[in-house]
């Protein structure tokens, strides 16, 4: 594998809209992230993915964009924006920008002018067509529900939206959207961004036949997917894509769901399209048939088969983007650790397994706190598109109004997006007015503040967890080291080599009850230990319940 400049670095997400207000207005901006810079450099942080920032009616919080070169003014200014690169430079970190291209706003001029004229040049930006017998061009239902084809009022055409009717896709057969797009592309590269997170790319390519498939639901349509499974092709536009970023040795992490199964090395090897993607195996375990309704509880020993088999997969490939959640995701804490593992231990348990494997780290913000889901006590409370469509399918599917929102609280998109907490102020030092989506109430246990002066918080855990990924001495082998299961078939056991020219081992207990090990050999050095102590007689390690270690080995 060719060494690339980012692979020992560690990655933070920044929602903007819940990270910092700084004016008052309960929506947080890019002051607000200026102000935490060195926060996130006490943490170890060296990339800080931006979710968008760009003009937008954020119908979709953003990923609708109105127009790519502007900065939203909730947010600040292009001087601002400027300032933050300037200062993230100084701290010798990077910016990435969140890379919406799949899809525009259809505030965007580009699409504007195209509903004036959908035959017109704008008309061939996007994909407008004509219905049939009365009935859209096919029976594809979109991410957020509904049908994916929008009528133009008083025309026959329909034009395709994957996700809402808001975010109409955009052509890339038309050789005029590209240059639009890589300038664009190149325009912030140029500006000093480092690179990008790249939204929904899987689905720019379409089957311009737009077959029906069989329907999946009550509905008659069926999941838009169909189509991107059903569709090859769309490694040639990513190749195309690729090139823009290459002058710039730009680092890129693409979000991809549905890749086909072959084309692991085409997507992220040494000369892939992206330099990562992000690993959703343990977040796709969850998916229900019909909707998060009958989403699917994790069994932790599944959840170790998923970690272990994307990692075997990319072993000789390249590097996997790890997670345990993002704006779109619930909270790791709360959906990856059964109830009696919820606690600050469990928490530290499962950021270790998270943060030691082979890849880059992805932290979300408020996930180094240990923040959790938040309590909806109505469907009032919930802001997220996505939430919503998913309560009114648990509704069709015969669900009562308290078991819907249950079903759609666990897996809501808000869970993530509530705002991060800073103190144990009012608010949660989030901001001064009244903020945009609700606080969650804990946060008078679980703020930056507290946990900065408590030695053993989750969040100087993480600094820990971090450090020990940077430290000259280790570095070599947590970057690079293989990954190799350790007792993988001892039950509630997550334990895992990683061998470089050190060799260390990382054992978390997952159950309440302690558990007994054998170390292969001697233990040279702790290196990670949720606990106080450690309770080892001979090679023999009696782990406490949901303890977690991380240890060399002779
Ligand atoms: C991606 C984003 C998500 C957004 C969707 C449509 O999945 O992460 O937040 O809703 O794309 O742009
Ligand atoms: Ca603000």
């Amino acid at each position: 594998m060719k060494r690339k400049w980012w692979h020992g670095k560690v990655a933070y997400q920044i929602y903007p809209k819940s990270f910092q207000d700084t004016n008052g207005d309960g929506i947080g901006d890019l002051r607000g992230v200026i102000d935490h810079l060195d926060y996130l450099k006490s943490l170890g942080i060296d990339i800080i993915w931006l979710s968008p920032i760009y003009q937008s009616p954020f119908v979709d919080q953003g990923y609708d964009i109105s127009d790519y070169y502007k900065i939203d003014e909730i947010f600040g200014t292009m001087e601002e924006f400027d300032e933050l690169l300037a200062e993230a430079k100084k701290r010798d970190m990077y910016i990435i920008m969140d890379l919406v291209i799949n899809h525009c706003s259809d505030q965007h001029e580009w699409f504007q002018k195209a509903l004036k004229d959908p035959e017109g040049k704008y008309g061939d930006y996007f994909y407008f067509r004509k219905g049939k017998d009365g009935n859209p061009p096919s029976n594809y239902r979109s991410y957020f529900g509904g049908s994916a084809w929008e009528k133009v009022e008083g025309t026959d055409y329909y034009y395709l939206h994957m996700f809402a009717k808001e975010q109409p896709d955009l052509n890339w057969n038309n050789p005029e959207v590209l240059n639009e797009l890589y300038t664009m592309i190149n325009w912030w590269l140029d500006k000093g961004v480092a690179g990008f997170r790249i939204d929904a790319i899987i689905n720019i390519k379409k089957d311009l036949s737009f077959p029906d498939y069989e329907p999946d639901g009550p509905d008659g349509m069926t999941g838009i997917f169909h189509m991107v499974e059903g569709v090859d092709g769309v490694g040639e536009l990513l190749e195309d894509l690729k090139h823009t970023f290459e002058k710039y040795d730009a680092f890129t992490v693409a979000e991809v769901f549905n890749m086909k199964k072959d084309e692991l090395e085409e997507f992220i090897g040494d000369d892939g399209h992206f330099s990562t993607m992000f690993d959703f195996s343990a977040h796709e375990m969850t998916f229900g048939d019909h909707g998060w309704y009958d989403a699917k509880k994790v069994r932790f020993d599944d959840l170790k088969k998923e970690i272990f088999h994307a990692q075997k997969e990319c072993e000789d490939v390249g590097f996997l983007a790890n997670i345990i959640e993002n704006h779109d995701e619930p909270r790791g804490a709360s959906r990856y650790l059964p109830d009696y593992l919820q606690n600050e231990d469990g928490i530290k348990l499962l950021g270790t397994i998270s943060v030691m494997l082979r890849g880059i780290p992805f932290i979300y913000q408020g996930q180094e706190l240990g923040m959790e889901n938040i309590p909806f006590k109505s469907i009032d409370e919930v802001d997220d598109i996505s939430t919503l469509d998913e309560y009114k399918v648990a509704l069709d599917a015969g669900l009562t109004p308290e078991a819907a929102l249950k079903a759609v609280a666990r897996r809501s998109r808000d869970n993530a997006r509530t705002p991060m907490q800073w103190t144990g102020e009012e608010n949660a030092g989030f901001t001064a007015g009244t903020p945009w989506l609700r606080v969650n109430s804990n946060y008078t246990a679980i703020n930056v503040e507290k946990e900065t002066i408590d030695p053993n918080s989750v969040l100087n855990f993480y600094k820990k967890l971090i450090a020990l990924r940077k430290d000259p001495e280790y570095k070599e082998t947590v970057v690079y080291g293989a990954l190799e299961p350790f007792m993988e078939d001892r039950h509630n056991l997550m334990a895992y080599y990683r061998k470089g020219d050190k060799t260390l081992l990382v054992v978390g207990n997952y159950q309440w009850d302690e558990q007994e090990i054998t170390l292969p050999s001697e233990c040279k050095k702790v290196l990670i230990n949720n606990y106080p102590d450690m309770v080892l007689d001979g090679n023999s390690v009696k782990l406490h319940g949901y303890q977690v270690l991380v240890v060399e080995l002779a």
